[in-house]
């Protein structure tokens, strides 16, 4: 790896708020402070784009940049924008964003970009086989990794699960949505869960997501079989994983 591809800026797009950070990708470590500006409302394709080059923007840097997006990105198209706005299906990050980027970007899904901040950098380091990191808020979105390598766009959250959409069953948001107990939300949760692992039979589950800001409340009530850890990024990990993922590019590149 050269000198210029030991940094790299990482950007995450999420339903409220886009955030990026200047990434050390020896340590993982963030080396800026964090920007972030509100994701707009409605979250149309230009819009969004302007925000994440002003986000950019405050970087003032022209090394390799990574973009997290909520939803399936196959070389730098969005195919699916469950939690964002329908207008995204087809929009072209790379030509909304990359063409107006001063370094070379790379795009991908928010939950692969988590799942390989925590391979290279987290609770899913040195974790031979296959790990399945799950992140649980608005939406679920899951990385799938074989030896520490990523299976892109694994969209586990959209299985369908007691006839319903997975996410709309066991999201943070379906426990607001129905006015759950904790315990309520956790028997879903973890039906999910058991669900997952009789497809994928992982090693390991990585949880992320908002709601692992409170572990205390819920995590004693899950019980799959497969040992499960937090991730450590929480907050992080789109724009660790988003950066990482930019610098393996430039190198392959
Ligand atoms: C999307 C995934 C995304 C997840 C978390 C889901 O609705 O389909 O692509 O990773 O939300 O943002």
């Amino acid at each position: 790896m050269n000198e210029t591809a030991n940094i790299a800026l990482g950007i995450d797009i999420g339903g409220t708020g886009i955030k990026g950070a200047l990434v050390d990708l020896k340590t993982g470590a963030l080396v800026s402070d964090r920007f972030r500006l509100d994701t707009p409302r409605p979250a149309l394709p230009a819009a969004v784009a302007d925000t994440v080059v002003a986000v950019a923007a405050h970087f003032d840097f022209a090394g390799p940049v990574g973009v997290a997006f909520p939803g399936v990105v196959l070389d730098g198209v969005v195919h699916t924008a469950a939690n964002l706005h329908p207008d995204w299906i087809g929009a072209s990050l790379a030509e909304l964003v990359g063409s107006r980027l001063s370094g070379p970007s790379v795009f991908l899904n928010d939950a692969d970009a988590a799942g390989l901040a925590e391979a290279r950098f987290g609770a899913a380091k040195g974790v031979s086989g296959v790990v399945l990191l799950v992140t649980l808020g608005t939406g679920i979105g899951t990385a799938m990794i074989s030896d520490g390598q990523l299976v892109p766009n694994s969209e586990f959250g959209h299985l369908e699960l007691d006839g319903l959409d997975a996410e709309t069953y066991a999201a943070a948001s379906a426990r607001k949505r129905n006015n759950h107990t904790w315990e309520e939300w956790a028997g879903h949760a973890e039906h999910y869960l058991k669900y997952l692992e009789r497809l994928v039979w992982p090693k390991l589950f990585v949880l992320g997501g908002g709601i692992t800001k409170n572990p205390e409340l819920w995590l004693h009530y899950l019980k799959p079989r497969t040992p499960i850890v937090l991730a450590t990024n929480i907050n992080n990990a789109g724009i660790i994983g988003a950066a990482a993922a930019a610098a393996q590019t430039q190198q392959a590149g």
